[in-house]
């Protein structure tokens, strides 16, 4: 075959004029079938990035382990993932308590019998300069956003190894690669993730298991709107993002369900960034 003859596109591919909206993308993409019975826990579910993950993973077939610190709020997810015809827990879990940690996975294996992915996407951010920054408001950003990492991982990891297979999602931040100005703390917990996916991705090849992390920019969630508060904030958070504008929660959990699903098998380590564009240095406007 000739190398044109290879670049060629078969005639069923839809062209990207041909697209329509993100959710024509999406059925082109992704079926029922991507992530069928897989069993997935999700972090940080009560709302926000994780809600989207916990409903996008149902609508392609995976059963979901909603968990957060309310349980209203991950009741209310596994709700909505129930009507979507798959199985779901909704579970009280702060990520930062390892006892909370280890009966969601023993309260998982339990009821399902396995454990296929966990997306680690609980976190939050402060605003506040460092040289302000209380300790006790350090150790709390590095205890959700990393040490939660960690404890998901370790507790998950053991069932996955004696599986000898699963994947893992982290969800990071360009904050994580370039560092943010008035968030250092929440910038260096998310790069230890960063770091820590890169290793533990490494480490577990050996027994089966992917580490990835995906890395949002500046979505439109309940957090981020308790920050930015008025559409001039919004507008303005938007032109810095060389796509102009936020990221939809659901942009950012379809990069997940690639980074879970078989077409991601041979990746792993990496850091899938859904940023908008990279900022850079010089600015032509
Ligand atoms: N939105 C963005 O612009 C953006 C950009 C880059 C990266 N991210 C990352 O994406 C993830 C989700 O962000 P988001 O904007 O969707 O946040 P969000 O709207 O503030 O939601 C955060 C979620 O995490 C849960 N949570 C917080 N602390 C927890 C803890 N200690 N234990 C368990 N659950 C906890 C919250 O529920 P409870 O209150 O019920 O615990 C909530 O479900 C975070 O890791 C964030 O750093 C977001």
């Amino acid at each position: 075959m000739t190398s044109a003859a290879r670049r060629a596109r078969p005639e069923s591919l839809p062209r990207a004029s041909d697209r329509g909206t993100c959710g024509d993308v999406l059925q082109h993409a992704f079926s029922a079938d991507t992530l069928r019975d897989r069993v997935a826990i999700v972090t940080g579910a009560s709302q926000g990035i994780g809600r989207a993950i916990a409903l996008e993973l149902a609508k392609v077939g995976a059963d979901v382990v909603a968990c957060s610190r309310r349980q209203s709020g991950v009741d209310a997810v596994a709700g909505e993932v129930r009507a979507l015809g798959r199985c779901a827990l909704g579970v009280a879990c702060d990520v930062g308590d390892a006892a909370q940690v280890d009966e969601v996975v023993a309260r998982t294996h339990a009821e399902f019998g396995r454990i296929d992915l966990l997306v680690n996407n609980a976190g939050y951010r402060i605003r506040a300069r460092l040289e302000d920054l209380p300790r006790d408001e350090w150790d709390a950003m590095l205890r959700t956003n990393l040490t939660g990492v960690f404890l998901f991982s370790q507790a998950v990891g053991r069932v996955m190894i004696r599986q000898h297979s699963g994947k893992i999602v982290n969800v990071t931040s360009v904050a994580g690669r370039s560092g943010s100005r008035g968030m250092a703390a929440y910038a260096a917990a998310k790069a230890g993730v960063t770091a820590l996916t890169q290793s533990l991705g490494a480490e577990w090849a050996k027994y089966g298991i992917t580490v990835n992390a995906v890395a949002p920019g500046p979505t439109e969630t309940e957090g981020v709107l308790e920050v930015w508060k008025t559409p001039a904030m919004i507008a303005q958070a938007s032109r810095e993002v060389p796509l102009q504008r936020l990221a939809r929660p659901e942009e950012i959990a379809w990069a997940v369900i690639f980074v879970a699903s078989d077409a991601a098998d041979f990746m792993t380590g990496e850091t899938l960034y859904v940023s908008g564009g990279p900022r850079v240095a010089n600015r032509e406007d």
